[in-house]
């Protein structure tokens, strides 16, 4: 017997209309009210509609007719940003077809490249799709037309050319869709296995787990357990994706929907766990999960307000469960007091991570600068590994970083500008191949480089046209030196950073200049050094705050005058101790500027 479900997902370089094309379907399936519709549906967190990025995979559940016969389609919108690689990867386990989605303005970008990849490495059946063809002339069309045709080996006419704007193509685009997407292979039905692709905290029904079901069928009030961590509970709730959930009470082989646990404690549901039912426990294997993904990126951070210590351990667990990639443990500043370590997987990652933190949970917090893995090797001792810059001590011989391999496309005439990012960064092999109107760079790119601000230094030097993704590559050996940052004789902890030796005194100079414009005048005058290697390689100074205590006398007594003056002199000497005994305070806002490069 035929099973009339279809599960996909869309993938798509970053803005190339993802989310509006997966709108129109919405539409067209009825499954979203015409006036209930809203740009991006799918696009649910508040950051993601105001960004206008996705962060978070969506699924939805629709229902199109065909042929005469009623269908499922289970539709998974991926983000697009190299940052959130991992969310697309679970989906692509989900699910049997992909759609690629490439912009007529655009043309093939790097993250297309990498997303086609991903879905070829998953056996997924790819259907091409040109999107944006309202807004690109016919030449643009028919070059991009053939680009994706040469990209995923199918014929120009098999490409289909659509508009998420207008909604031309989409009819065709969903019958495609029916027709070559291979349905779910039923498994095994004297037992039932869901895997979860992704999950979220619910105040009322707890921990919600996003399954596909492939094997059996789970139904409503029934005992169900996890593999990872042998948690049982009863399905407090079973459904799917409207998007919004709706129950069905059952889950059938092969559908997308989800599992409402009723459990608590976010330890107890692990991503890519299986779930099965009680009563088949001895029976049966896990599914195959994931591969563990490694955080790259470290950056401690601290509640603003040091009393929200608490939530904010609390709000990362709940966060942890919808963010699968987030990794967390406790950590302590001198001037912070106690925070977190979080491990991400790009700058970006962690951007995303503190602004959901403040969305919704409603707390601020402070962080030190994104770092990355070392391994250092000791005088007369082995290699460990450091992600704190201040634990890379006088004592380093040698060090490795982590290296990442990188594809930059652009069209041939920015090649120019973009080779000259050299300068700032410590690309190495580069190799350059054109063709047509794209030029690919492959390079190799020190991971620390890359999490500067290599993306935005790439969208100015090329106007926006050139784009990047990477994979984690080998470790390699580096020559780099630690910079501590001093405010009135003092190491300001947060401050610290491992950097290249070839820029450290440019870096050195730039973060004084920075927090000599940053930091507030006090009462009395501060040095801010710079200190790379044990030397002062920078020095600033901000000026005292001026104030005129003697402006109320007027006329010539110059003995009252000198009086007060002495007095001023000796408060700014208690006031410039008093600091000094109390480590400089750096207001929490300040660190955020430094950040921002
Ligand atoms: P990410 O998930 O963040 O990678 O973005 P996305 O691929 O989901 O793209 P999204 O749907 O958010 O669209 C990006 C921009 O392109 C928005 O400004 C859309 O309005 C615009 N856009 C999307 N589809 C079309 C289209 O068919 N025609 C035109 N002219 N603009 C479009």
């Amino acid at each position: 017997m035929e099973l009339n479900i279809r599960n996909l997902v869309v993938i798509a370089h970053i803005d190339h209309g993802k989310s509006t094309l997966a709108d129109r379907m919405l539409e067209i399936t009825g499954t979203v009210e015409t006036r209930l519709m809203k740009p991006q549906y799918l696009d649910s967190l508040e950051l993601e509609r105001e960004r206008g990025i996705t962060i978070k995979m969506a699924p939805v559940r629709m229902n199109y007719e065909y042929s005469g016969r009623d269908y499922i389609l289970n539709l998974i919108d991926t983000p697009g940003h190299s940052d959130f690689s991992y969310e697309v990867s679970r989906a692509l386990a989900a699910v049997e077809g992909a759609i690629l989605l490439v912009d007529a303005t655009q043309g093939i970008q790097a993250q297309t490249l990498a997303n086609f990849e991903n879905a070829k490495k998953a056996n997924l059946k790819i259907i091409g799709a040109v999107n944006k063809v309202d807004a690109a002339n016919k030449e643009r069309i028919s070059e991009t037309v053939k680009e994706v045709s040469e990209l995923i080996g199918a014929d120009e006419n098999e490409i289909l050319k659509v508009s998420g704007k207008t909604g031309e193509g989409v009819e065709e685009l969903l019958k495609r869709i029916i027709s070559e997407i291979p349905e779910p292979k039923i498994g095994k039905s004297d037992y039932s296995r869901a895997l979860i692709f992704d999950s979220f905290y619910h105040d009322h029904k707890g921990i919600i787990a996003f399954v596909r079901v492939f094997d059996g069928k789970f139904e409503q009030a029934k005992g169900a357990r996890l593999f990872a961590t042998n948690a049982e509970f009863k399905i407090k709730e079973i459904g799917f994706f409207a998007p919004e959930l709706k129950i069905s009470g059952i889950l059938e082989n092969g559908n997308i929907g989800y599992i409402a646990t009723g459990l608590k404690d976010s330890d107890k549901l692990k991503i890519g766990d299986t779930i099965g039912i009680q009563t088949h426990k001895s029976k049966i294997e896990p599914l195959l999960g994931y591969e563990e993904v490694k955080p790259v990126v470290f950056v401690s951070f601290y509640p603003e307000e040091s009393g929200d210590y608490d939530d904010l351990k609390q709000a990362l667990g709940q966060l942890k469960l919808n963010d699968s990639a987030l990794f967390f443990e406790p950590d302590f500043n001198q001037i912070l007091g106690r925070g977190f370590k979080g491990g991400f997987l790009g700058r970006l990652h962690f951007e995303i991570t503190a602004d959901r933190l403040a969305r919704e949970f409603k707390i601020n917090t402070v962080h030190s600068f994104p770092s990355v893995s070392y391994q250092i090797k000791l005088r007369n001792d082995g290699w460990l590994p450091i992600t704190n810059p201040k634990d890379f001590t006088e004592d380093v011989v040698e060090v490795l970083e982590p290296m990442t391999k990188i594809e930059i496309l652009t069209p041939p005439e920015y090649l120019g500008p973009v080779l000259q990012l050299k300068e700032f960064f410590r690309f190495d092999g580069i190799e350059v191949k054109t063709s047509g109107n794209k030029a690919l760079i492959t390079a190799k790119l020190p991971l620390a480089d890359l999490i500067s601000d290599l993306d935005d230094k790439l969208k100015s030097v090329s106007e926006g046209f050139a784009s990047l993704s990477y994979e984690m590559s080998e470790m390699e050996r580096a020559d780099l030196e630690k910079m501590e940052i001093l405010v009135a004789s003092h190491i300001v902890p947060g401050l610290t950073r491992i950097i290249p030796k070839k820029f450290s005194t440019r870096e050195a100079r730039r973060t004084v200049e920075k927090l000599r414009e940053l930091l507030p005048r006090q009462q009395f005058a501060q040095a801010i050094q710079a200190r790379v290697s044990g030397r002062i390689v920078a020095r600033e100074t901000i000026p005292a705050l001026r104030k005129d205590v003697t402006g109320y006398l007027y006329g010539g007594d110059r003995t009252r005058k000198m009086k007060l003056w002495k007095k001023q002199q000796k408060g700014k000497k208690r006031l410039k101790e008093m600091s000094v005994k109390q480590q400089v305070k750096i207001p929490a806002n300040i660190f955020k500027e430094l950040l921002k490069k």
